[in-house]
């Protein structure tokens, strides 16, 4: 779909792959809502953007519904929703004592990764069957982030590895389910991705995952993410799909 003109959603849209994609749509004429956690930085990317921020935690109904209203009484319903918002994890099974992990631990990333961006999509969705169809019979799209952890996880990250494999896994069956409404799903999954997130890690993992990402040998760029997430808008013929992004990486199983 044409991007110029409409309202994109962009949630963790205040940090990384989501600013980046929000920086894009808005240079492609968007009018972009901002939605984070990060309030702050929420508002500074709106501000930059001439957009809207909205505060919220995806996980949570009440909190995400108000954020989805603020913004479409700002901007007007979303036509777009590009669900970025996510955090890392890593938890195992049993603990160095032998005490089974808390569960609360082992599915936050879960809660936050799978749910939030359900949570999106089912808000998002039920705005865009309430609006006219575009072109092609198009009402507009959504785009989800997984990671290739979602299929090949290392040791000590199966719950982020469950939270991606989940929102992997239900791109298609909600395209599916979405068609006749003439919404696209599609989900990028990227490998090893140049933002605050992956500064988080140790630099000894970060070089070793560099190392062995096929080509290039590097970090992913956010502006690389953010081109690949206008194409997803803009190309009508790609639904259902879940596209690695990684330069070939596959996770070693340390
Ligand atoms: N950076 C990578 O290498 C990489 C690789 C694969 C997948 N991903 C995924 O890409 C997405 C974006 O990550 P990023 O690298 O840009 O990280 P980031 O930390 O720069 O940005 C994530 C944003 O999400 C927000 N957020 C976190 N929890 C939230 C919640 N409950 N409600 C609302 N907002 C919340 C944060 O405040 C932050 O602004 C995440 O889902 C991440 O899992 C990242």
């Amino acid at each position: 779909m044409e991007i110029k003109g409409h309202t994109a959603i962009v949630t963790g849209g205040a940090s990384g792959l989501g600013a980046a994609t929000a920086r894009a749509l808005a240079a492609a004429g968007a009018k972009v809502g901002v939605l984070d956690m990060n309030e702050e930085l929420a508002h500074a990317v709106a501000t930059e953007l001439g957009g809207a921020a909205a505060a919220c935690d995806v996980s949570d109904a009440a909190s995400t519904e108000a954020a989805f209203a603020a913004v479409r009484e700002a901007l007007g319903p979303a036509r777009i929703l590009i669900a970025c918002a996510g955090i890392a994890a890593g938890a195992k099974l049993v603990g160095k004592d032998g005490a089974p992990t808390p569960l609360d631990k082992l599915t936050r990333a879960i809660r936050i990764n799978l749910i939030g961006t359900i949570n999106t999509m089912r808000l998002a969705a039920a705005d865009l069957v309430a609006l006219e169809p575009l072109d092609d019979g198009e009402r507009g799209t959504i785009v989800t982030t997984a990671s290739i952890a979602g299929f090949e996880g290392q040791v000590g990250q199966g719950d982020y590895s469950a939270s991606k494999g989940g929102v992997a896994a239900m791109t298609l069956t909600f395209a599916r389910e979405l068609a006749r409404d003439g919404i696209r799903v599609n989900c990028i999954s990227p490998g090893l991705m140049d933002t605050p997130m992956m500064a988080g890690l140790p630099d000894a993992v970060r070089e070793s995952l560099i190392a062995t990402t096929v080509f290039p040998k590097r970090l992913g760029q956010a502006e690389e993410y953010a081109a690949l997430a206008l194409q997803l808008v803009q190309n009508r013929f790609i639904n259902g799909s879940v596209i690695r992004f990684d330069g070939a990486l596959r996770m070693a199983p340390k």
